[in-house]
């Protein structure tokens, strides 16, 4: 069974061929990332118009390298929410005259648990139920996973996720975009001081399963550039702050390696705290951009190896946005009997 998936959501044009639901025959994605980085983010309409000029090529580029005609395909999977509407829609509108054409079923993916299905392409099936952990630009949400399929969230993010917050601190340091691999580089430079910095660990004293990494955002902000004078009172002097330290190299490192310790203790502390509370599972998946973290890789190996319990993360080219992910997903949807038709919608949200 050859299936091609299509992801478009954000601002990677991707598509990819997946035999029996797990073999990657191929895998392209085009990043816009140049097209935005002047921007300090995607911006939608530039995106949409980079994924119609590219979507083709990309799809043919997909099916050369996997070996096949377009006519071995049994699918056309497409990742139809969430998203940006008018990138999914380039994508989506592709999947449907591909499918309609080729006479092959469409099946919609939802992008967010196809991040933590990356974890089963290439590699053995994940052990099921699996506490499910995805953290990329848009989301940082817990799952119960009982299947690929089936998912409940037990929490997630109140304001920022863990890679917007990534990218919104590089920002704040100039360093580019997207900053996640950015500051991960320099938090991981000889010398970084990881404990320079106290930043606020969000919500990691509630007894629930959210996260919060907007506190966290605007503490780095205040180190980086100084905290604002308060508001004068009035027949008072006004209160004087003095201005942040100068940014050289070394407090850069500082602030992304203590950046980086405040993240990564938040999302493992939490996905312990589901694990105790939803259990019992058989594994730990962890995907989504944020997932290719060198940090959080490491302290979530830690962390299975405490449950005694494999980690399951994607591998490294799976992490980011790609269409292998969409592709393996929508193996599954199809053999479970799942079609949808050409009144599939571009929706904003993810399902759960
Ligand atoms: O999953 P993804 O490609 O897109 C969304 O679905 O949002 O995730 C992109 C996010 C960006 O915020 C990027 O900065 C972050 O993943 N990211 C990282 C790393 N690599 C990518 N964040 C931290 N460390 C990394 N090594
Ligand atoms: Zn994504």
């Amino acid at each position: 069974m050859l299936v091609l998936g299509i992801e478009s959501s954000c601002d990677e044009t991707a598509a990819a061929v997946v035999e029996g639901g797990v073999r990657v025959r191929s895998s392209v994605i085009a990043t816009q990332h140049d097209l935005h980085a002047e921007y300090g983010g995607v911006v939608p309409e530039i995106a949409s118009r980079a994924h119609e000029e590219r979507v083709l090529p990309v799809v043919r580029r997909a099916v050369r390298e996997a070996g096949i005609e377009l006519a071995d395909l049994s699918a056309v999977a497409v990742g139809h929410r969430p998203g940006l509407v008018g990138s999914l829609l380039v994508g989506l509108s592709a999947a449907k005259a591909l499918s309609w054409s080729l006479g092959v079923p469409l099946i919609g993916v939802d992008h967010v648990h196809a991040h933590l299905y990356a974890a089963a392409l290439d590699a053995e099936p994940i052990p099921f139920p699996a506490l499910g952990l995805v953290v990329s630009g848009g989301h940082t949400t817990l799952y119960a996973v009982r299947s690929p399929a089936d998912l409940s969230r037990l929490g997630g993010t109140i304001d920022d996720a863990a890679g917007e917050a990534y990218d919104k601190v590089a920002a704040i340091m100039g360093l580019g975009h997207p900053g996640g691999p950015l500051v991960d580089a320099l938090a991981t430079q000889p010398g970084a001081d990881e404990h320079a910095f106290d930043f606020p660990i969000g919500l990691v004293q509630k007894g629930n399963l959210n996260f919060s990494f907007s506190g966290v955002k605007t503490a780095v902000l205040y180190a980086v550039r100084g905290r604002p004078a308060p508001p004068p009172l009035p027949g008072r002097e006004p209160i004087v702050v003095p201005p942040a330290p100068p940014l050289t190299d070394a407090r850069k490192r500082d602030v992304a390696a203590s950046f980086q310790r405040a993240v990564c203790t938040a999302l493992v502390r939490k996905a312990e705290a589901a694990w105790d509370a939803h259990g019992p599972f058989r594994s730990l998946v962890v995907g989504g951009g944020v997932s290719a973290n060198s940090r959080l890789r490491r302290d979530m190996q830690t962390l299975a190896d405490r449950l005694g319990a494999p980690l399951r993360v994607a591998p490294m080219k799976y992490c980011v946005d790609n269409a292998a992910m969409i592709a393996g997903l929508g193996s599954v949807l199809l053999a479970e009997g799942r079609r949808d038709d050409l009144t599939l919608a571009a929706v904003p949200t993810t399902a759960c």
